[in-house]
């Protein structure tokens, strides 16, 4: 399966889609991908056969929400905690990346006729080196694109997020980069892999947050439902939509960064694209 699923909206479904339309459709969704297991042992099929239903899913919904107007999409594939799984889990996790990845760079021309631009948010130094070098690859060869921004929080945790940016503002200040009154909550904002989605979607009946996006979700609508992932549909994202309308977040006011904030996180962003460059070229 491909990363967008084009042929996955019937008319009617697109002009549900259109109703949908005529209210406020949130411009960042964030999802928790959970049930893949719960599936396969439903359909009988092993675990990596769930999560490669979990994949073909994610292209399905990339398509929804591209036909939606959805300008960022956010999905947690790969925990920091799911290196915990037995070794052949996380080796079947890794191999299906691995293939989507290398297809995703087989098929750029078709990623950037989408638009899709690829960031991949997480511990990049927890992944196995090739899977290193894969990511970056694909978030380099889609850099230009700007119809929808699919992050990928992949070897992530929130907390481990808030930790590494924690530490390049230290290391600002230390180099003299950073004056520490410089730091408040919009410029810690600015130094996580995520920003902030309006809705979050998670499914599969359980209702935690599993170290997702903890900070920027403080302000977001929060949508659980008991389907697992791979069957997650259509009418679950308008259901999701809708009571996104009827439960409008309060928008907040991020304040304009002075000088020296910008050049922080103008050097900030030179630094990680260099590290990028780095693991490419190794
Ligand atoms: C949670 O279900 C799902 C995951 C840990 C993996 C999600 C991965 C995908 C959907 C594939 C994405 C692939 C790429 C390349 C982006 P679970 O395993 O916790 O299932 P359970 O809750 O039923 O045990
Ligand atoms: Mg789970």
């Amino acid at each position: 399966m491909s990363w967008i699923n084009e042929n996955c909206v019937s008319f009617f479904q697109l002009f549900c889609i259109k109703v949908v339309k005529t209210g406020r459709v949130p411009q960042h969704i964030a999802f928790i991908m959970d049930g893949n297991r719960r599936y396969a042992k439903k359909q009988s099929v092993n675990c990596s056969a769930g999560h490669s239903k979990g994949f073909d899913k994610l292209s399905e919904t990339l398509k929804w929400c591209l036909d939606l107007g959805v300008s960022e999409v956010t999905v947690y594939a790969f925990s920091i905690e799911n290196f915990k799984r037995s070794t052949e889990e996380v080796t079947a996790l890794f191999d299906l990346a691995r293939d989507k990845f290398n297809r995703l760079l087989d098929e750029i021309d078709q990623i950037n006729e989408w638009g899709v631009r690829l960031h991949i948010a997480g511990n990049l130094s927890l992944l196995p080196e090739d899977l290193q070098v894969l990511v970056s690859k694909a978030m380099v060869a889609t850099r230009k694109n700007n119809k929808l921004r699919l992050n990928i929080a992949y070897a992530y945790t929130a907390r481990d997020e808030i930790t590494r940016g924690a530490s390049d503002l230290i290391k600002s200040v230390k180099a003299n980069e950073l004056n520490p009154l410089d730091i408040n909550e919009d410029l810690v904002s600015q130094t996580l892999d995520l920003g902030t989605p309006e809705l979050l979607i998670r499914t599969s009946g359980e209702v935690r947050l599993s170290d997702f996006m903890l900070w920027q979700i403080s302000n977001t609508v929060l949508y659980f439902t008991d389907v697992l992932w791979p069957e997650f549909s259509i009418w679950n994202l308008l259901a999701a939509i809708i009571h996104f309308q009827r439960h409008p977040p309060l928008l907040k006011k991020t304040e304009e960064f002075t000088p020296s904030q910008q050049e922080f996180l103008k050097k900030l962003e030179s630094k990680r694209w260099q590290e990028l460059q780095r693991i490419i070229k190794t």
